[in-house]
């Protein structure tokens, strides 16, 4: 029985009582008045609710996050937006991703990805903070399941996290910006002697969240093996756990990007093999992640595209590559 009906006989209700109380069974008419009520109640709280935008916002949020409540941070963050203030946005970067992020002898954070933060933000005159987060906040994986979106991201703790590739798994999750940089090779990570292009029934280690997960390795035509079961997967939390476990025999190989093994792996007697770069079929390019219904990629956009068009972003990748190269390569898409 439709609220509407419910609505319209409500005046109604008591007189068809009396009139057609013979032909209709009581019953339906106790359950037409409740409704009726009820109809009622909801229809004035609807219209002494002032914040329209809340209910949106409480509406695509229950979406999403299907199995969490609503998070206060993220409403804090919708609020702050339907206003007229100045809206800070806040950008979560990760802790040491060679070239791209990594601290100064005086522990203070710098690199790429920090310098192109200023840049575009600048650009697209928005206020931009940067926040320190552990990469699994923003993305997580666990031995043979999908890739989750992390609480941080999920929950608006920040608007963004910088350096994702685009995947068909995130983009189920996530929105992505315009790439800034060219796909990420990835390598086996072992002891000399490892033989990349035949994994069968090796122990692989994978780093939690990353794009070098069990869907890239499986679409590695070159590799022979590349179907791991999954009880021969092992996830690392983070870079150094992964370095860890490879040293310590947990697992017999790991598997990652280029990037964020490069420095660790210097100085150790661990190498990284193939000597030709691979890529993952299943992975694009970076660029910053954000949740679906978050307007800080569209902000961001302009503002890269005016530094490219104006030579700037080439000009900031070149000097990147002078300040920051001694950790990486920096490979900025061309402009
Ligand atoms: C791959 O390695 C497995 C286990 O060592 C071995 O049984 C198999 O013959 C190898 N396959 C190829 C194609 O080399
Ligand atoms: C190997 O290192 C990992 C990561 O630090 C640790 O969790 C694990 O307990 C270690 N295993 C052994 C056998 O030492
Ligand atoms: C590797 O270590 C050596 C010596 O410790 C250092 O000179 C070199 O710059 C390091 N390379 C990288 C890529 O960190």
């Amino acid at each position: 029985m439709s609220g509407a009906r419910g609505d319209s006989n409500v005046n109604h209700v008591t007189r068809t009582n009396q009139i057609e109380g013979t032909r209709i069974p009581t019953i339906t008419i106790a359950i037409c008045i409740l409704i009726a009520i009820v109809a009622l109640i909801i229809s004035a709280v609807a219209i002494s609710n002032p914040a329209g935008s809340d209910i949106t916002v409480q509406g695509t949020t229950a979406n999403i996050q299907q199995n969490q409540p609503p998070s206060r941070a993220y409403d804090a963050i919708n609020r702050y937006q339907a206003s007229n203030e100045r809206r800070i946005y806040t950008i979560a970067v990760g802790y040491d991703t060679g070239p791209y992020v990594y601290k100064d002898v005086s522990g203070f954070p710098i690199g790429f990805n920090h310098d192109l933060i200023d840049a575009v933000c600048q650009e697209a005159g928005i206020d931009c903070r940067v926040v320190k987060e552990p990469s699994t906040n923003c993305m997580f994986s666990e031995r043979g399941q999908p890739h989750r979106g992390g609480i941080g991201l999920m929950e608006g703790w920040y608007d963004a996290c910088t350096g994702w590739l685009t995947t068909r798994e995130r983009k189920q999750i996530f929105a992505f910006s315009k790439p800034f940089l060219k796909p990420i090779e990835v390598y086996f990570f072992a002891f000399p002697g490892f033989n990349p292009f035949n994994i069968t029934g090796k122990k692989i280690g994978l780093i939690s969240g990353f794009f070098s997960n069990e869907a890239c390795l499986a679409g590695l035509d070159q590799v022979t093996g590349r179907d791991v079961p999954h009880s021969n997967v092992f996830h690392a939390q983070t870079v150094d756990e992964l370095l860890a476990m490879i040293q310590n025999g947990t697992v017999d190989v790991g598997f990652s990007t280029g990037p964020s093994m490069a420095t660790k792996i210097n100085g150790t007697n661990i190498q990284r093999f193939p000597s030709d770069p691979m890529f993952c079929k299943n992975a694009g390019q970076p660029g910053m992640m954000t949740r679906k219904d978050n307007d800080f990629n569209s902000k961001w956009n302009e503002g890269f595209e005016k530094l490219v068009s104006s030579g700037r972003f080439k000009h900031l990748c070149d000097e990147a590559r002078i300040k920051h190269g001694h950790l990486g390569e920096i490979d900025c898409v061309d402009a």
